[in-house]
């Protein structure tokens, strides 16, 4: 190999490389010139034969000549891309992209999963309940019979032949015991509907039962449960009251306030200007229900509570409407 040989083929090279006029072409000529065999590399490989003299000036160039065909063949394969993106029919490549509006959970359903995780942590699992009950699950087995006033405090939408709408997740309490031996601790979530509608109030909305079932249980218990999961969802300086209060199916009763957060206890629209917000009932479970369901009275203690999700969101994000959750506003919804 002598120096105007190398020449020649680096002219040759060049202008084919240059020529080359799709991808296919390109890429035979890059293997004839720089793959495992081609000529350039086959140049290299003998340098070892030459004189010293020789191979230093011939080795040096032929390392030159690679490095430029590597290069052109670069250039030249984005060229040829470039060309046939250019070349597609009917895109159009200066259009924008079409963005992807980014969907999220409703307020009312992140909500529902934190409380159900706080309680999961403690050990509670999750029963479930069908949202169309009959009299008995909803009232009766919980020590509200027909004629019982009690049934005014919900105001029920029935359907014919006894069925009706949950009024509240109650009932699961009774399927889970007639069902499950004690000892047990179960949450169940879910939605229930009451005729009724203002600032504080949906036709529909959602709670989380609890029920704790075992022989040593007691009041301090169910309040200690209770404070820790206030604490836990509203944050450690949250003040909460217990007031007395009546359910048919606990004795004792209460109800759980959270101090307001809009008005800060100074009284306001959203708690009716009293500074507190009713956010659930409790109360340990009456002996009428455990009857009802076959568990020995003797032995078998347990109490009972049901929160009231969307009062505990419009605390958690300051929300002083709770319509506002199921108008379906996205301004509204996308804030959360
Ligand atoms: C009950 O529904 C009882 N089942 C709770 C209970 C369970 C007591 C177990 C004892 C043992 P109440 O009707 O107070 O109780 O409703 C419970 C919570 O649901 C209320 O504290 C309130 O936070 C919420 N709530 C009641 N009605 C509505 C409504 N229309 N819209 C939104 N939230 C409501």
């Amino acid at each position: 190999m002598t120096e105007k040989e190398l020449e020649e083929l680096r002219s040759r090279a060049l202008e084919e490389l240059s020529g080359a006029r799709d991808l296919k072409v390109l890429e035979e000529l890059r293997v004839r010139y720089l793959g495992k065999r081609g000529l350039l590399t086959s140049i290299l490989k003998t340098l070892k034969d030459l004189p010293p003299e020789l191979r230093r000036t011939i080795g040096r160039r032929a390392n030159e000549i690679k490095a430029e065909l590597e290069g052109l063949v670069r250039q030249r394969r984005e060229a040829l891309l470039r060309a046939a993106e250019d070349e597609a029919p009917g895109v159009d490549l200066t259009l924008p992209g079409r963005p992807y509006e980014l969907g999220r959970l409703h307020p009312i359903t992140q909500v529902l999963q934190e409380i159900c995780a706080i309680f999961l942590r403690l050990g509670f699992s999750v029963a479930r309940g069908p949202e169309v009950e009959t009299d008995y699950y909803n009232f009766e087995a919980l020590n509200i019979p027909p004629d019982h006033p009690a049934r005014e405090m919900q105001d029920t939408f029935y359907f014919p032949e006894g069925f009706l709408l949950r009024t509240h997740t109650s009932p699961i309490q009774i399927r889970t015991m007639l069902s499950r031996k004690p000892p047990l601790r179960i949450i169940a979530p879910g939605k229930v509907y009451r005729c009724d509608s203002d600032v504080r109030h949906t036709p529909m909305f959602h709670q989380v039962e609890g029920l704790l079932v075992d022989r040593e249980v007691s009041f301090a218990d169910l309040k200690g449960l209770l404070t820790y999961f206030a604490r836990e969802i509203f944050g450690a300086d949250t003040r909460v009251r217990f007031r007395p209060s009546y359910f048919p199916f606990t004795e004792p009763s209460a109800e759980m306030d959270i101090e307001c957060v809009i008005c800060k206890g100074g009284g306001c629209r959203l708690c009716g200007e009293t500074g507190w917000l009713e956010i659930l009932g409790a109360g340990m479970v009456h002996p009428h229900v455990f009857r009802a369901v076959g568990y020995d009275t003797e032995k078998w203690r347990g109490f009972a509570f049901g929160l009231g999700v969307e009062r505990i969101a419009m605390l958690k994000f300051g929300i002083d409407d709770i319509r506002l959750f199921y108008e379906n506003h996205l301004r509204f919804l996308e804030q959360f």
